[in-house]
């Protein structure tokens, strides 16, 4: 795929729905009794795994377009995979799923591509075993044909569900997977469990599972739940993706005479760092229409084209925009000054390495970039040139590559355009809808 800077962009578009909350829309369905109504799904690669998941779970689901409906079992309703519970790229669901498999009296298999064969699992593996359940890791290179036991902490493995005892976990890491799984735990456990996380993370497991009637509560960075709730089927619309109108609001800001209004966005607040480090960067942003939507703050946004400047992003705002890092690192590269992205380290374990593989690809087109250990210093204001991204089979890094092609002199090229299915299968086609 090449792309060239021919364009302005104009024009109003709705992003498809979130990922996050599309996900945990299957699971939760799937886990309350009676009839779970989701509108705006997102029928991307990654969601599209969590559905054929529950089904090897025994759940039934019918899709019409954006439209899907899950038949709940109740808490208590999975059955048994006949097969491997195949994941495909998908983090959120390997360890969510996870979370609701170490309650159930089966065993089951979790395995997913090559990425999610590399992504860390010991960070569910630990609290998931302290509350009763047990995994074995399988040698990746012979699985399936043959069950080699590995200590990898890594997929392919086997979840052997039981009784669990409710935890009180202290999580080193800000990780709303993390939190999930044991929280989803909890509802199988006896007694209740919490969750502490350094930052909080975003919420959409607990504002849904309250919808859905569990007992969950929060107070500042802690979550907990009570066992046994009776779960019941609720009707959700989607809201639309923040980290996939990300790229419009970058393509706004960065590209000369662009003015986008991009309509239904969930602007929750543990999502919306990219909105933050936007006007810190000078981006002219404003938000209208502001209104909850399922129980998430939903906006229009309308991006205009703006002289960005540097900024500093760290600390509590991180896990807020930690998938808009990418895009986020493109805008940089088109700010005047020095822009330091830091405490960042999670994007060493996303669907890439997304600190070496942004700065790879933003040095290929001509940009200052110094990696760090946690994040990245990008020397801002120079002109950027075309240049081959190699994507790396990630979508965040095809879409980033994208918005940066479209201002860069030169032609680019991606290696690999259609990752993009994973969160966002109509991206090419909203992006050409907007040029003038
Ligand atoms: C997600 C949580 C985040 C995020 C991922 C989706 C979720 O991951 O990067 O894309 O839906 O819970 P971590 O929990 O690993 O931070």
């Amino acid at each position: 795929m090449k792309i060239t800077n021919s364009y302005s962009f104009r024009g109003e578009l709705s992003v498809p729905g979130d990922k996050s909350i599309s996900h945990r829309g299957i699971m939760f369905g799937a886990i309350s009794n009676g009839l779970t109504e989701i509108t705006n799904f997102l029928q991307g690669a990654d969601c599209r795994s969590t559905i054929s998941c529950f089904q090897k779970l025994g759940i039934s689901m019918e899709s019409q377009g954006t439209c899907v409906l899950v038949h709940g079992k109740g808490l208590h309703g999975l059955q048994a995979p006949a097969q491997i519970l195949d994941v495909g790229n998908s983090g959120t669901t390997m360890r969510l799923i996870s979370g609701i498999l170490a309650g159930q009296p089966f065993e089951s298999i979790l395995d997913g591509d090559a990425s999610i064969r590399k992504r860390p699992m010991k960070r569910i593996f630990t609290p998931l075993s302290q509350m009763g359940a047990d995994f074995q890791c399988w040698e990746p290179a012979v699985f399936p044909a043959s069950k080699k036991p590995a200590a990898s902490g890594c997929a392919p493995f086997t979840i052997k569900g039981g009784k669990l005892t409710g935890i009180h976990y202290t999580s080193p890491v800000a990780s709303a997977q993390v939190k999930s799984a044991v929280l989803l735990a909890g509802l199988y456990a006896q007694g209740e469990t919490s969750v502490t996380e350094p930052i909080l993370s975003r919420d959409h497991t607990e504002r849904m599972l309250a919808g859905f009637g569990a007992e969950i509560t929060s107070i500042s960075t802690t979550a907990s739940v009570k066992p046994e709730p009776a779960l019941e089927g609720q009707q959700i619309h989607v809201p639309g993706d923040i980290s996939s109108a990300a790229y419009f609001i970058a393509l706004g800001l960065i590209t000369p005479h662009s003015e986008i209004l991009i309509q239904n966005v969930g602007v929750n607040p543990t999502r919306n760092g990219i909105l933050k480090a936007a006007l810190a960067m000078g981006g002219n942003l404003t938000l209208h229409n502001e209104r909850t939507v399922s129980g998430e703050p939903v906006a229009d946004i309308l991006v205009k084209s703006s002289s960005l400047h540097s900024a500093t992003i760290d600390g509590s705002l991180i896990p807020a925009l930690i998938d808009e890092i990418p895009v986020l690192a493109v805008m940089a590269a088109f700010a005047d000054g020095t822009t330091v992205i830091g405490d960042a380290q999670e994007l060493k374990v996303k669907e890439s390495d997304r600190i070496a593989v942004v700065t790879e690809n933003l040095t290929a087109m001509g940009a200052s970039v110094t990696p760090t250990q946690d994040g990245m210093i990008i020397e801002g204001g120079k002109p950027l040139h075309g240049a081959l991204i190699r994507t790396h089979q990630d979508h965040r890094i095809a879409m980033a590559f994208t918005i940066a092609g479209l201002n860069a002199t030169g032609e680019t090229t991606l290696d690999d355009r259609n990752c993009t299915v994973i969160s966002y299968p109509s991206f090419y086609e909203d992006l050409l809808a907007l040029t003038r």
